[in-house]
């Protein structure tokens, strides 16, 4: 695959049609936009090369996707069926925590589609000629990938709901009296949105999906063919215990399976190992303080907070965040799934709580007072 800038030769640049350049937004009125000279979103093009380290690793088409069987059953089917009507795959809005393969899986979409995948994020869609130009420069079927979409603002939100039902663009040209409303016809496309927060995702969006699917945490048979899958991609000889002990400390998490796959083999080759056996991963991964059940510094401050610091809960996000200086989002969205999977945190309406699995894991008798 090949990542192409907006400048290289060939490719259309975001932005510079005659709709960005008089952009606006539905029913609002924003000052004409200059013309773009640069792009903020990576453009990727289904079939040539990723650079890069997550890149390289990354399975291209559905057969190469190890695990999520059911999203692999229902996106298979739809691409099928839609390659087979000659039309734009219905957009897809992929949901889960992250590191799961979200974006992999846009990018898989458009592979088994035949077309372009334009990578973007929320954040990079901050004013409306950012979308306008995105959309206005899809061609026919293409896969637009939208990162945390739950992050949009209410502009481009409005701007993507004509979009995606009927690949159409209103945006408002000219000010005051003078302004008025124009329809640009889109090229048929499909929006894959990636969110670590469903809930967050305003309804009228969400409901303009037609494919919403949740990505869940790996098991460890399918952790351990993604770490034996990695490591041949990386040349390594390493045992299948080894590559065992690697998925049980990944959290369930492919890419943090191929991160920690990396340090191993730092490891290995700073210490001459040539082969790569569970004792040398189990070596490298406590010298980077992952312990047997992949849990991290991060996780353990937070189960030694709530235990000793809250006498094991309940305690509020909020008052708990703020403890462990973090902010509640990163903390709700990427820290406690995994406490969560394994049985080592509860939510409760009164607030966090550590279970009797959480207080053994910190090396806490069960029923010990905090
Ligand atoms: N690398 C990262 N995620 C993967 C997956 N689901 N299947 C195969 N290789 C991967």
């Amino acid at each position: 695959m090949a990542i192409i800038s907006s400048s290289a030769p060939g490719q259309p640049s975001a932005g510079r049609s005659s709709a960005a350049g008089s952009t606006l937004a539905s029913g609002r009125l924003v000052d004409p936009a200059p013309v773009v000279e640069e792009e903020s979103q990576e453009t990727r093009v289904a079939g040539g090369e990723v650079p890069g380290r997550e890149d390289s690793l990354r399975p291209r088409r559905l057969a190469d996707y190890i695990g999520q069987r059911e999203l692999k059953q229902v996106l298979g089917i739809a691409v099928e069926a839609t390659r087979s009507r000659a039309e734009a795959l219905d957009h897809v809005l992929l949901y889960g925590p992250p590191g799961l393969g979200k974006t992999t899986m846009a990018l898989v979409l458009a592979e088994e589609l035949g077309v372009r995948c334009r990578i973007t994020s929320a954040p990079a869609l901050e004013r409306p000629r950012d979308i306008v130009g995105l959309l206005v420069n899809l061609q026919p079927h293409e896969v637009l990938f939208i990162d945390e979409i739950h992050r949009l603002n209410r502009v481009a939100e409005e701007l993507l709901y004509p979009a995606m039902e009927d690949f159409r663009l209103d945006i408002t040209v000219g000010k005051g009296t003078t302004a008025r409303t124009r329809s640009l016809p889109l090229a048929p496309f499909t929006l894959v949105g990636a969110t670590t927060r469903a809930g967050s995702l305003s309804s009228p969006l969400r409901d303009r999906f037609g494919l919403i699917q949740r990505l869940e945490f790996y098991d460890l048979d399918d952790l351990q063919a993604i770490v034996e899958r990695a490591a041949g991609l990386l040349r390594l000889e390493l045992d299948a215990a080894a590559a065992l002990e690697v998925a049980r400390r990944c959290r369930g998490t492919p890419r943090i399976a191929n991160r920690l796959l990396r340090r191993v083999r730092d490891v290995a080759l700073v210490n001459g190992h040539g082969r790569i056996h569970a004792s040398l991963v189990v070596e490298a991964l406590s010298l980077h303080r992952v312990d047997g059940c992949g849990l991290d510094a991060s996780d353990r401050r937070l189960l030694t907070l709530l235990l000793e610091g809250y006498g094991g809960g309940p305690v509020g996000l909020e008052t708990l965040a703020a403890g462990l200086g973090e902010d509640p989002a990163t903390l709700e969205a990427v820290i406690e799934p995994f406490l969560l999977q394994l049985g080592f945190l509860q939510r409760t309406p009164r607030g966090r709580v550590i279970t009797t699995a959480g207080r053994r894991h910190l090396g806490w008798s069960a029923d010990s007072a905090a």
